[in-house]
């Protein structure tokens, strides 16, 4: 490492030998009887207790180890004779790197809401659930990328600023350089964006999928991994305005090929997790389970740890949306009339309440549902022979509900442009889309899962406002 001299806490704590000397920096949790600190670097959320031997530490110093307070600690890493630890840090020196106004500092030791510490998002890295989440978050981005790359995949860099509405819903943050002051407003009292940045209107994207199709259909199996936005108003603990998605996009796949990769992707990368940071899902567990306890029995989630282990071990149920209407149609949640919508007609789209009711109380396990009504889904879906349905597949997850979003792709020129009129989605901005379907076209399909939602789902946290660093929603955007 580059500090050659200092150790993590996490190595410290993990190695069997004693008796050497060491320094370790981090930041001070706890100090008790001006003697025992209980110090965190955040490679793991066990403390190092560091011992001060009485009077090696002038007074002065003593009063700057404070909750908060960012220290250098030398010293032999011993065997400790107290409770709670293996090793300990013998200290010779402490030397304050950072003081910390313990009357003033945001995180006093003891249990604050995951509301408060939205407030003071900067700080709450600190916190060990935050700590636990964002190790996950970030082993789950290593383990999507590996996945991929044993499997043969090209990583593809599509674009944040794009001329084009991927999923034709409207939903777009604008990009634009114009003057806010009405100037930009042009003789016809339209915005006359020939004189914005880029000469034309453009956004945020909100899927990279088209481009990723463009790759795909010459490089064979691509992904995207990187941050999409949704000007949707959705207030809810699923939805962000930038959230982070991964798009795999396969040609000559169909859409039972794309259910496969996508079953065999999320059970890899939830047991990635499992085995690689058993300690931080174990403390998340611990975590679910208590605030669990404060709930009445039909709000607890199933613990996180058992439900885990059965998706890696079960395969998902396959059900299409013809069957899911039957279903919830039948289910006595809709003739007792508890579902806010109530299910008669065949073509409405489901709510998360209808989604939930499958996986949670029907099925008891991820489900797949196939094969949804075109009016509700985007232009590009490959069209069934039905002439209704459309070869979509979304995949959803207990306590979570839509976590993948994927279909075939419509990869029939004349059937594409058809659907394009029908959607009014002019084919002369999309003619470099429909170019791979006039030259050399072929089946192809994928998907796209949201990154926060499963980061939910692997860490059992409830709203997704905590599983990204800085969350965007809306009236929200701090740092
Ligand atoms: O279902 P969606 O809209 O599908 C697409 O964007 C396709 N282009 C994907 C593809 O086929 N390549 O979004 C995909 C997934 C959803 O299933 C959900 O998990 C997540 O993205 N998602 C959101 N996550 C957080 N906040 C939001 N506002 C989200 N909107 C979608
Ligand atoms: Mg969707």
């Amino acid at each position: 490492m580059y500090n050659k001299e200092r150790k993590t806490v996490k190595s410290i704590l993990e190695s069997t030998t004693t008796n050497y000397s060491t320094v370790v920096m981090g930041w001070v949790r706890t100090f008790r009887n001006t003697q025992f600190i209980a110090l965190n670097d955040g490679s793991t959320n066990d403390n190092l207790q560091v011992v001060i031997p009485l009077g090696s530490v002038d007074d002065a110093t003593l009063r700057r180890i404070t909750t908060g307070a960012c220290i250098k600690a030398s010293g032999e890493v011993v065997a400790s004779v107290g409770k709670g630890q293996s090793v300990e840090l013998a200290a010779a020196s402490i030397e304050i790197l950072g003081d910390s106004d313990a009357e003033k500092y945001p995180l006093q030791p003891k249990k604050h809401s995951l509301e408060f510490l939205r407030e003071i998002a900067h700080l709450r890295f600190r916190t060990n659930t935050f700590a636990s989440v964002f190790r996950i978050r970030h082993s789950l981005s290593f383990a999507i990328h590996k996945f991929f790359y044993d499997n043969g995949f090209v990583y593809m860099h599509t674009p944040i600023i794009t001329a084009s509405d991927a999923e034709g819903a409207g939903e777009m943050f604008r990009v634009t350089t114009l003057p806010l002051d009405g100037s930009a407003v042009g003789e016809d009292g339209l915005i006359n964006f020939k004189e914005d940045f880029f000469g034309r209107s453009t956004n945020l994207t909100v899927s990279g999928q088209l481009e990723g199709e463009l790759a795909a259909t010459a490089l064979g199996n691509i992904y995207t991994f990187g941050p999409t936005f949704r000007a949707e108003n959705s207030n809810t603990t699923r939805h962000l305005a930038e959230f982070w998605m991964i798009e795999p996009e396969m040609a000559f796949y169909d859409l039972e090929d794309n259910m496969n990769l996508a079953e065999e992707f999320i059970r890899y990368i939830i047991k990635f997790v499992m085995d690689n940071n058993s300690k931080d899902l174990a403390f998340l567990a611990q975590r679910l389970a208590d605030e669990d306890k404060q709930k009445p029995e039909a709000e607890r989630s199933f613990p996180l740890l058992e439900k885990l282990e059965f998706v890696i071990n079960n395969n998902f149920e396959r059900v299409t949306y013809t069957e899911a209407i039957e279903i919830l149609r039948n289910c006595s949640y809709n003739k007792k009339k508890k579902f806010r919508y109530l299910i008669d007609e065949w073509g409405v789209d489901l709510q998360s309440e209808h989604e939930r009711y499958l996986v949670e109380k029907h099925f008891k396990k991820p489900v797949i549902i196939t094969n949804y009504p075109k009016a509700i889904k985007s232009f590009y879906m490959r069209q069934n022979d039905d002439g209704k349905t459309v070869a979509a597949m979304d995949i959803l997850a207990p306590g979570i509900g839509e976590i993948v979003g994927g279909s075939q792709r419509e990869e029939r020129l004349n059937k594409l442009t058809s659907r394009m009129k029908e959607l009014n989605i002019p084919a002369d901005e999309m003619d470099w889309y429909l170019d791979t379907r006039r030259f050399g076209t072929c089946v192809h399909a994928g998907f796209g899962l949201g990154f926060e939602r499963m980061v939910q789902f692997v860490t059992g946290m409830g709203n997704i406002r905590d599983v990204i660093p800085f969350p965007r929603y809306p009236k929200s955007c701090m740092y």
